[in-house]
């Protein structure tokens, strides 16, 4: 792995790194490494490739190992200033980039572009800069450069400034929002975002669909894609890993668990989230109700098994909307429980080896979220389960492309419909389920996390 300036042959840069760090009560630093389909993909190019990953100090022992000069061989972190990355994060990308791809504003009210956006807008330019001059600093001459994300769409153009030899690469694991929608951001930002990103040699989509989005956007505000390519990468599943782990004794553990949670002879519909405006499990659960409700014969049969992980705890829209999921959870059991059933059952804190014990159990895994990049969750039930399980997949997913022939097909919106999809999936006969579930797996496999960073490095250097 690289450790000196200017030798990096291969850079990725994203805001959230694979690795954090965590002052223990001695005031020692531990380590802990992060999973994801970025992470095993870097991990395919091999521990001698002169690699180097350069993300964000995230929390506060992040910024003591910087501060420390403790960290990995591979990995820089950016001690960007706490506020300014503060405003970056969560002001810029998670509360209007994130909010427009996934088309989440409720319009009577917002968005309101006011002189504090304009503010917080400055410190992404400064944030989106610290990676673009510790890029410039660390690549080699010719080197390969991919930027990761909404966090990260000025860096390709500012890094093309400063270094004209690089070959530049960009990937969004979101969804592009369509020009109507784009456009509600002011026009100068707008260009701005579009321009940086056109900045790069190639863009990476998950999907075509947000791929001609993009394109659609680059043509009307931007006078077009210019001399940038665009490639569409499905990541897939990564079967060999989730295999192996689910069979750990971890996740044996809490499959017992879970089947006392559940109790015996019922059926199980599983998601696992995390706690996501996007990802829609409020309707997910009011579906589930509407399930209890017109088909009285599923009552005591069935369990929704409810994994929501906390996310973005410092936007005040993430933390209600929560409370909301824990609130309507604890509604329908109070409404329909009985001294042996629990109808949901709901966790929230973030547990791996239990989410693996749902996917192995799951009869039915409900995915439906109102836009997603890809989601993986999806791509990954079908791997991981035991007997077969049947997908109630949202059409608004990117995995729909890919998977929607073998799952059952939900707009996300429609909670009867809803209702009606988990009816028909967990009346599926075994056999065809199984044959499905199969099929599903396959599909999402196609594409592993190494072939798809792989192919992303020799489409950027072809
Ligand atoms: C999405 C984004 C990633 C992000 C992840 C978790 O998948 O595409 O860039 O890392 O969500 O969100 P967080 O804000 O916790 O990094």
């Amino acid at each position: 792995m690289a450790s000196t300036y200017g030798a990096a042959q291969v850079l990725v840069a994203s805001n959230r790194g694979p690795v954090s760090y965590a002052v223990g009560e001695d005031g020692s630093l531990n380590a802990k490494r992060g999973g994801g389909g970025l992470v095993s993909g870097l991990s395919a190019i091999g521990s001698d490739a002169d690699a180097l990953w350069v993300c964000s100090a995230l929390s506060d022992g992040d910024r003591e190992a910087v501060r420390r000069g403790v960290g990995e061989d591979g990995v820089r972190m950016l001690d960007i200033p706490a506020d300014v990355h503060a405003d970056a994060y969560n002001g810029i990308a998670n509360s209007v980039l994130w909010f427009v791809h996934h088309m989440l504003y409720q319009t009577p009210l917002e968005p309101v572009f006011d002189d504090e956006f304009r503010r917080q807008w400055t410190s992404y330019e400064t944030y989106n800069r610290a990676f673009a001059e510790a890029l410039a600093e660390e690549a080699a001459q010719g080197a390969a450069v991919v930027v990761q994300d909404y966090h990260l769409t000025l860096v390709p153009g500012m890094l093309r400034e400063l270094r004209p030899d690089l070959r530049i690469g960009h990937f969004s694991h979101t969804p592009w929002a369509p020009p109507e929608y784009f456009r509600m951001l002011p026009d100068d930002v707008a260009g701005q975002v579009l321009r940086g990103m056109l900045g790069a040699d190639r863009l990476g989509f998950l999907t075509q669909r947000w791929a001609d989005a993009f394109t659609a956007c680059a043509e009307q505000f931007a006078g077009g894609l210019g001399s940038t390519r665009i490639g569409v990468h499905g990541l897939g599943a990564d079967a060999d890993f989730l295999r192996k782990r689910s069979h750990e004794a971890d996740v044996e553990e809490r499959m017992a668990a879970l089947r006392e949670e559940i109790g015996e002879d019922r059926r199980t519909i599983v998601r696992v989230d995390r706690t996501e405006l996007s990802k829609n499990i409020v309707r997910g659960l009011l579906a589930y109700r509407r399930l209890l409700d017109s088909h009285a014969e599923w009552r005591e049969r069935v369990v929704h098994v409810a994994f929501a992980y906390p996310s973005r705890q410092d936007l005040a829209v993430y933390r209600e909307y929560m409370a909301e999921v824990r609130r309507l959870a604890d509604e329908i059991n109070e409404q329909y429980g009985t001294p042996g059933w629990t109808p949901v059952v709901l966790h929230l804190k973030d547990d791996f080896a239990r989410s693996l014990a749902a996917y192995r159990l799951a009869d039915v895994a409900l995915v439906n979220p109102i836009r997603d990049g890809m989601n993986l969750v999806a791509k990954e039930v079908p791997v991981v389960s035991d007997a077969g399980c049947a997908l109630v997949l949202s059409r608004e997913a990117g995995a729909f492309e890919e998977l929607g022939e073998d799952a059952i097909t939900v707009n996300p919106y429609d909670i009867t419909g809803t209702a009606v999809a988990l009816h028909e999936a967990l009346s599926m006969r075994p056999e065809e389920r199984a044959e499905r579930s199969k099929r599903l797996a396959a599909a999402a496999t196609a594409l592993p996390p190494g072939q798809w960073f792989l192919d992303q490095l020799d489409a950027l250097k072809g």
